[in-house]
């Protein structure tokens, strides 16, 4: 038996008692770790191929560990390898399968090599693969939204600040609001990914090695953008992960907000929208209701999310270079962070493509607000009045039909003019929702031209499907 599979033993020479079960459970990590097989098979065949390429292990060797390598790619693909926790992690399990298969020219694969720099190259290639698909469902996304303003590009509803009615903008314009934000969600991740993508390998266990690796061929092989240059840094940077969770955080934030309106608009209260049937649940004891429960957990996940960044902080605010094992503790959160951003982003772009938007409910509620009192000052500005004179008229005007339980633009011309001699009957124009939204066709406005362009250009903007 090779030296690996007695780890349970001793390390080496130098150990003089064995590990307890509850020491290996403990520290070991290949449990959760194995999911990083195929960037772990990757990194070693690049590592292997260069190996070769500089004279440091014959051509045979690289053969033979290539022909293993296919092998133990095979095993796992089909459940059939055996993952054990006495050889700790993914990289040893690997290697000790590897040997057991190909004898020493498995054992020559680690040399120039250190699981310091082999971790963070599996777990940055890994990364890299995830983020490419969190670009595309965030793509998914913006165009499912995309399609649900231009179905309701010019249905109404109130707009809130302090959730208290402010003023009217069309269903279009506020989706796109939320288009806005996963855009920039995918500028982060594009931004993030070159700093993944650089390779830590060369920098062995901490200090580089004296074996005259070619590293960057390896890096040109993995297909990364540079290389993780001082090798102290290198083993120990988790950077990479950290602005990860950030940017991830931010997309489950964004997505955390558009699930409180959702769990708003959609309550009785609002009826403002239907969720379809399949993203809610039913009451085990209320049988009237329907829950909507996608929504409400995706805000309530965003909440690991931030507790994964805020972990992933801590884990390295006290470490010495170069590498410590604390490292280890940087793959649940970061594993846990991908998986609920991309099945919260898939779940969102479906759920939002069966969205049904109820008009008349929108609209009902913008006319409750005195919603256009912006519009009716703005009116008094264009005919000569200073802004906060028009304010203060509006105001007035406010408390006479608020006393008269009606709207604005119920109030009759005489009853309006007595707030100011120069309203005239096109002040009815701008006192509807119609008018004010199309009034408001600054560039980023809620106008339906506004609207129509700025769809158009998100559109073009999204990477062909
Ligand atoms: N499982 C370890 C990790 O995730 C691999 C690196 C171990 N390195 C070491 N020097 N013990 O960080």
């Amino acid at each position: 038996m090779s030296q690996l599979e007695h780890k349970s033993q001793a390390w080496s020479a130098l150990f003089t008692e064995p590990m307890s079960d509850l020491v290996k459970r403990y520290t070991a990590s290949v449990d959760f770790d194995k999911r990083l097989w195929r960037a772990d098979i990757q990194g070693s065949l690049a590592h292997a191929g260069m190996l070769a390429a500089q004279g440091i292990i014959p051509a045979q060797d690289l053969a033979a560990i290539q022909r293993g390598m296919a092998q133990i790619a095979q095993e796992i693909e089909s459940g059939g390898f055996d993952w054990k926790l006495d050889l700790e992690d993914v990289h040893l399990n690997i290697e000790a399968r590897l040997t057991q298969l190909v004898g020493d020219a498995g054992k020559r694969l680690h040399t120039g090599r250190s699981r310091n720099d082999q971790v963070a190259t599996d777990v940055r290639l890994w990364l890299r693969g995830e983020i490419d698909l969190i670009a595309a469902l965030l793509s998914d996304l913006q165009r499912a939204l995309l399609d649900l303003a231009e179905r309701n590009l010019d249905a109404i509803l109130p707009g809130f600040t302090h959730l208290q009615v402010a003023q009217p903008v069309s269903f279009g314009h506020h989706m796109l609001a939320y288009v806005e934000m996963f855009a920039r969600d995918a500028e982060r991740m594009a931004d993030v990914r070159r700093r993944v993508n650089r390779l830590p390998l060369g920098a062995a266990a901490l200090a580089g090695t004296s074996y005259p690796l070619d590293r960057q061929a390896v890096a040109k092989a993995l297909e990364m953008e540079g290389l993780c240059e001082n090798s102290l840094d290198a083993v120990s940077d988790r950077d990479f992960a950290i602005e990860f969770s950030a940017a991830a955080t931010l997309a489950m934030v964004h997505i955390s907000r558009l699930s409180e309106e959702l769990v708003l608009w959609s309550s009785q209260t609002f009826g403002f929208i239907r969720i379809a049937d399949r993203f809610t649940t039913g009451s085990s004891i209320m049988p009237q209701k329907k829950n909507p429960d996608v929504p409400e957990l995706a805000r309530g996940k965003t909440g690991r999310v931030v507790g994964h960044l805020v972990g992933l902080v801590t884990l390295m605010k006290g470490q010495p270079l170069a590498y410590n094992k604390d490292n280890q503790e940087d793959k649940e959160p970061l594993f846990d962070t991908v998986d609920t951003l991309k099945d919260t982003l898939r779940i969102f772009a479906e759920m939002m493509a069966g969205i049904t938007v109820n008009r008349d409910a929108m609209e009902a509620a913008a006319r409750k607000g005195f919603a256009t009192a912006t519009d009716l000052a703005d009116y008094l500005v264009k005919k000569g009045l200073p802004f906060r004179d028009a304010h203060e008229i509006v105001a007035h005007a406010v408390k006479s039909a608020q006393q008269q339980g009606c709207d604005l633009s119920e109030l009759p011309l005489p009853a309006l003019q007595q707030f100011h001699a120069a309203i005239g009957q096109d002040v009815y124009d701008v006192l509807s929702l119609r008018g004010s939204v199309e009034a408001r066709r600054v560039v980023g406005g809620t106008a339906t031209e506004q609207v129509r362009r700025a769809i158009a250009a998100r559109r073009a903007s999204l990477p062909a499907r």
